[in-house]
């Protein structure tokens, strides 16, 4: 069928044209704006799940909600590597637009003056030379967010955010994409902001999404934690939603699925979001017609299957070095696992302590992580056979 109208959207972050089975996280979302609003204390939220499940296609479907509610809202993506933005760098730069938005709703509102001149000490700490003003002529707060250290500073700027949003008759927001970035520091500052202005009941709030490892790392940084914010863990679709996400898409452009076609490319996906797309875009562009037959699917499946391996599985893969590759091939003996570290080594012919690095290597590339003390298991869903099928290969 024409590849022009195909709805199926795989990538990262693109939002799908029907965002299946996230209704329940939607809703916990505007729950939690309600409750702000009613003076009613509320916890942030954390997302997490393993890659391509839609953890950022839902944030940003909830800065859309913010946003729609004219809540000062600001999204950053946590980087990884040497290069790395500071997070505070980040901050600033993206509530500087919401900061500007809000700014012309204020009508020289005492509070937001005061939240404008944290912000703007907050920022000038991130870039003395100015380059995050928000355009505005205020002068930066002493005392207040300039201490240099994220941990109080960032507590500073979400208190008086707060305060500053309540009297708009607003919340503040602040969204972090790719969270297990963050610096144990960055993220103790998180947890402190969110504990203080949970306890004043000021309608600060951050939404996270990371990998399954974030709520771990974020009890390492601060005990309190899992107290502190309201989990959610994001997969595989359940199987209405799976087959609401394959068929409403083709619908729209008015075109159907057969039984025996939803069959075999929800049992291929895994019911997973990103292989759904896949499939479904390599099967609308293989089928002659509608209905889609069971024989577009096997097509569109083996194509889709190609073309994971050349991107989304063989991008990660090309990011290990050698010795790395060694390990993720060991751990892919256990499929998508998770497999005992001890065990790895063991393949390995290592002792399980002198694999330490390789493993702390692999963890801050995102390509596997810690589900519990002494296993570790693939970020990517099928991984493990994709290794399979790449050993055979060579
Ligand atoms: N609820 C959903 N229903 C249907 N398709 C979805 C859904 N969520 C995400 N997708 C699709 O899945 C793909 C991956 O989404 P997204 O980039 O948000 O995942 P992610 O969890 O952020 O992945 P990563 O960890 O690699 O950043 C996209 O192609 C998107 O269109
Ligand atoms: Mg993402």
């Amino acid at each position: 069928m024409d590849a022009r109208t195909n709805p199926y959207s795989p990538g990262a972050g693109v939002r799908p044209t029907t965002l299946a089975g996230r209704e329940g996280e939607i809703e916990a979302f505007a729950v939690l704006r309600h409750r702000a609003m009613a003076g009613r204390p509320a916890q942030s939220v954390v997302i997490n799940g393993l890659r391509g499940v839609g953890k950022t296609v839902l944030l940003n479907e909830l800065l859309d909600d913010a946003r729609r509610d004219r809540w000062i809202a600001a999204k950053v993506e946590a980087d990884l590597g040497d290069r790395r933005t500071p997070f505070r760098d980040q901050v600033a730069s993206a509530l500087n637009t919401a900061m500007r938005h809000a700014q012309g709703r204020s009508e020289g509102s005492g509070r937001f003056r005061a939240a404008l001149r944290t912000f703007r000490s907050f920022s000038l700490t991130a870039a003395p030379d100015g380059s995050f003003s928000i355009g505005v002529d205020v002068e930066p707060e002493r005392g207040r967010a300039d201490t240099g250290s994220i941990l109080a500073d960032l507590t500073d700027l979400a208190l008086d955010l707060g305060d500053a949003a309540a009297e708009l008759g607003v919340g503040a927001v602040l969204f972090i994409d790719e969270m297990q970035h963050l610096s144990r520091e960055e993220l103790s500052a998180i947890c402190q902001a969110c504990h203080e202005t949970a306890q004043r009941v000021s309608p600060f709030f951050v939404v996270g999404a990371g990998l399954p490892s974030l709520p771990g790392i974020l009890a390492e940084a601060r005990s309190y934690s899992e107290r502190l914010f309201d989990y959610s863990d994001v997969g595989r679709l359940e199987e209405d939603d799976a087959r609401g996400a394959l068929t409403r898409p083709a619908a729209e452009e008015g075109a159907t699925w057969s039984a025996e076609a939803i069959e075999i490319v929800l049992e291929a996906s895994g019911a997973y979001p990103y292989f759904i797309q896949q499939f479904g875009q390599t099967t609308w562009n293989a089928a002659a017609g509608s209905p889609i037959s069971e024989m577009d699917a096997v097509e569109g499946i083996r194509q889709g299957r190609a073309r994971l391996d050349q991107g989304f599985f063989r991008a990660r893969w090309e990011r290990a070095t050698r010795g790395e590759r060694d390990y993720l091939a060991a751990m892919a003996q256990d499929g998508d696992g998770p497999s005992s570290t001890g065990e790895v080594a063991r393949r390995l012919g290592k002792r399980p302590t002198s694999m330490g690095p390789v493993r702390a290597n692999l963890i801050a590339k995102g390509l596997v992580y810690a589900p519990e003390h002494g296993r570790i298991a693939f970020t990517v869903p099928g991984m493990g056979d994709f290794i399979a099928r790449e050993d055979r290969r060579s």
